[in-house]
């Protein structure tokens, strides 16, 4: 098989005491969307810098298309592009303006860059607010005109760093279609989200990070199987609540999550059917709205992975006043 496009191995990465990476592996493969989710301060925006070129690990190694990220930095910058969590964009200069910039650094010539800007800014969908200066942008144009900053000369990987956080469902559907059209001509995309329907969406893989490791990963389908089928009950009744909550766990052998005052979900374990279920309730004396078995979400599987007691948690460190 070919070597991942994206492979990094044992990234470690402190800033005095907070040790925002710890053993972290990844391997991405050519042509695909890897998405990486984790909670505030898992990592990701420090990962997506290491592989970017833009910090170098303390420990670990990492290759982006084919190039050592520290030794080689300039070789995988020519490869790559990026748009990070907060948008890069110069305020005082119009979109297109911008666009043109962003050409000549990237040593086009004038022409080529003009050109380039045109045929983005249409592309995108920014024509029409080309020539206003960023600084009167919304958010989501902000972000838009980012993206397109990074795809002036086509990378071959593109890390994208929560690009549609803050959007309305509109420009998140359209960041999402060039996304897809990207990756549909060739190039690789890595994105951290704190969305899991984005991951659900656009993600061949997904990769789960917290405390600066890798705590899951596979496709959202494998992830949503691993954890197992689930039990939905509504009840019609909110006071039988802990009632039923003690029905379910006996039957299910795990404590059920209350997603509304009326509602229980449980893993269901195997050999345990729905009929089973509807009939201890019933003896039971618990009027029920609805009960279902369905896979679960990848919101769930995002949850339980994060809040895992099973899984010890790394030495304590001041992480989280630093992340205040
Ligand atoms: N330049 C820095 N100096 C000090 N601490 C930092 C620096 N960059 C990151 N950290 C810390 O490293 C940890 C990981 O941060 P990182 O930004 O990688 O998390 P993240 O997963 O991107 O979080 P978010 O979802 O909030 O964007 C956090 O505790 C953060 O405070
Ligand atoms: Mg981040």
């Amino acid at each position: 098989m070919d070597e991942p496009i994206i492979v990094a191995e044992g990234l470690h990465k402190r800033f005095g005491d907070v040790h925002a990476l710890r053993g972290l592996d990844l391997a991405v493969r050519a042509g695909t969307v890897c998405g990486v989710l984790g909670p505030n301060g898992a990592g990701k925006t420090t990962a997506v810098r290491i592989l970017a070129t833009l910090a170098d690990p303390d420990a670990g190694r990492a290759r982006v298309a084919g190039h050592d990220v520290v030794r080689e930095a300039d070789r995988v910058r020519a490869r790559i592009g990026l748009a990070g969590q907060y948008a890069a964009v110069d305020e005082r200069l119009t979109g297109r303006e911008n666009l043109r910039m962003f050409g000549r650094l990237h040593h086009l010539s004038r022409a080529a860059s003009k050109r380039r800007a045109d045929e983005l800014l249409e592309r995108f969908g920014l024509a029409e607010a080309a020539d206003r200066v960023a600084g009167g942008y919304s958010g989501g144009m902000r972000r838009r005109l980012d993206l397109i900053a990074s795809l002036i000369v086509t990378p071959q990987v593109l890390f994208l760093d929560e690009p549609t956080t803050g959007l309305d469902p509109r420009s998140r559907g359209e960041i999402w279609d060039s996304v897809r059209e990207l990756v549909s001509d060739g190039t690789t995309v890595l994105l951290t989200t704190q969305y899991l329907d984005e991951a659900d969406r656009l993600a061949d893989d997904v990769v789960v990070i917290d405390h600066g490791r890798v705590i899951g990963q596979g496709t959202p389908d494998e992830l949503k199987a691993a954890l197992g089928d689930h039990f939905d009950v509504l009840l019609e009744d909110a006071s039988t609540l802990s009632l039923a909550s003690g029905v379910l766990e006996r039957l299910t052998g795990s404590v059920p999550v209350t997603p509304a005052p009326d509602r229980l979900s449980a893993p269901a374990p195997a050999g345990l059917r729905l009929a089973d279920v509807v009939r201890e309730l019933d003896r039971a004396d618990i009027s029920i709205a609805d009960v279902s078995l369905r896979r679960p979400t990848l919101d769930e599987v995002f949850l339980h992975l994060t809040d895992d007691p099973a899984r010890p948690t790394p030495e304590p460190d001041t992480r989280n006043e630093r992340a205040a």
